[in-house]
């Protein structure tokens, strides 16, 4: 029997090439050798953007585009969308009450998401919903409600994925063994720095690759990248690993990797010229996935139809969940006793 996976992913804009290195490519990996589970996680996504609904919303179709054109394959995996399942939503509830808020507080990802807040809006008392604060439990109801074993995250999430394992502690413990307590799997990639050399890549920060990006906007986007300061002229020596142009070429150009890397260091190679390389390796390296794009965008009702059979076969699962918890808690009163 193959061990099931679950992950997810709020649906607020395209994928870019940090999403990519970062969780989904391993996604596609994964998906042959474990039940996988992907979720377009719309409602995790609403507690920052609840004002704003649309965001999130026409988002979803065009995640799903992004998640099947890198690869994930509704043969293989269930993609799902998270507000379609309600029963995560009432996990949610009976959870609720096996954790403190102090425990919510000391979250290290919520904390530093509070913080974050907090230098954007300055009241945190004004901005930060008890939605918000509560999403670590949503979370471990998404997990969960699929029995899921191991979860596909980056670093940044192991705080939710612990938080996660001491609910299904929790409840085991006061209502019997009930639910699956996961395991994190972390990715081989670390997080993919942005153009600016920011130690992330993001929308907001403007210093993103999409998956989704012309030729003439990656040329534009290369053009831009930071290299080393020091050097000025086409054929100054300079050091590889001050340079953005040379750290994405560790990832799209790993044949040609040591000549890049000793010319630049001999003074042999403009970074005009560099970039150029580099900007040919994206666009190459992102043709199959941008063909598959084009497919499903001249094709959305076929998205919409894997969505639609991914949300039915992962809400029976989440159904055969919550009968267990209701009846766990023993509040399954119209279950047929006698059975
Ligand atoms: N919090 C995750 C993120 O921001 C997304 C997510 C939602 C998730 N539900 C999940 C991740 C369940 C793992 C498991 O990236």
């Amino acid at each position: 029997m193959k061990k099931t996976i679950l992950t997810g992913i709020r649906p607020t804009g395209n994928l870019h090439i940090g999403h990519y290195f970062g969780s989904v490519k391993s996604w596609v990996e994964l998906q042959d050798d474990y039940n996988s589970y992907f979720e377009i996680a719309d409602v995790q996504a609403l507690t920052d953007n609840f004002s704003n609904p649309q965001k999130v919303s026409k988002n979803v179709h065009e995640l799903a585009i992004d998640l099947l054109s890198v690869g994930i394959d509704p043969k293989k995996a269930t993609i799902f969308v998270q507000s379609m399942i309600p029963e995560i939503a009432e996990l949610t509830i009976f959870y609720s009450n096996l954790v403190t808020m102090a425990r919510l507080y000391r979250n290290p990802t919520v904390k530093s998401e509070i913080a974050q807040k907090k230098a954007i809006f300055g009241n945190e008392g004004e901005s930060v919903t008890y939605g918000f604060v509560g999403y670590p439990v949503s979370q471990a109801a998404d997990i969960t409600a699929f029995k899921g074993e191991a979860v596909p995250v980056g670093e940044d999430q192991l705080p939710l994925i612990e938080q996660c394992r001491e609910i299904v502690r929790k409840f085991n413990s006061i209502y019997g063994k009930t639910l699956v307590e996961p395991e994190a799997i972390i990715g081989k990639y670390p997080r993919i720095k942005g153009l600016d050399g920011n130690e992330k890549m993001g929308k907001s920060l403007g210093n993103a690759i999409y998956l989704c990006d012309s030729e003439e906007v990656i040329n534009e986007k290369v053009r831009s990248a930071i290299t080393d300061p020091n050097k000025i002229k086409k054929d100054d020596p300079a050091d590889p690993d001050k340079c953005m142009v040379y750290y994405y070429h560790k990832l799209f150009s790993e044949d040609n990797l040591s000549t890049i890397c000793e010319e630049c260091k001999l003074g042999k190679r403009g970074c005009v010229a560099c970039k150029k390389e580099l900007a040919q390796n994206i666009v190459e390296y992102l043709k199959p996935i941008q063909e598959k794009r084009k497919y499903y965008e001249e094709h959305p009702n076929e998205v919409d139809e894997i969505l639609k059979e991914g949300t039915q076969k992962a809400r029976e699962k989440a159904k055969e969940t919550i009968k267990e918890v209701k009846k766990a808690i023993g509040i399954n009163y119209f279950d047929d006793k006698t059975k």
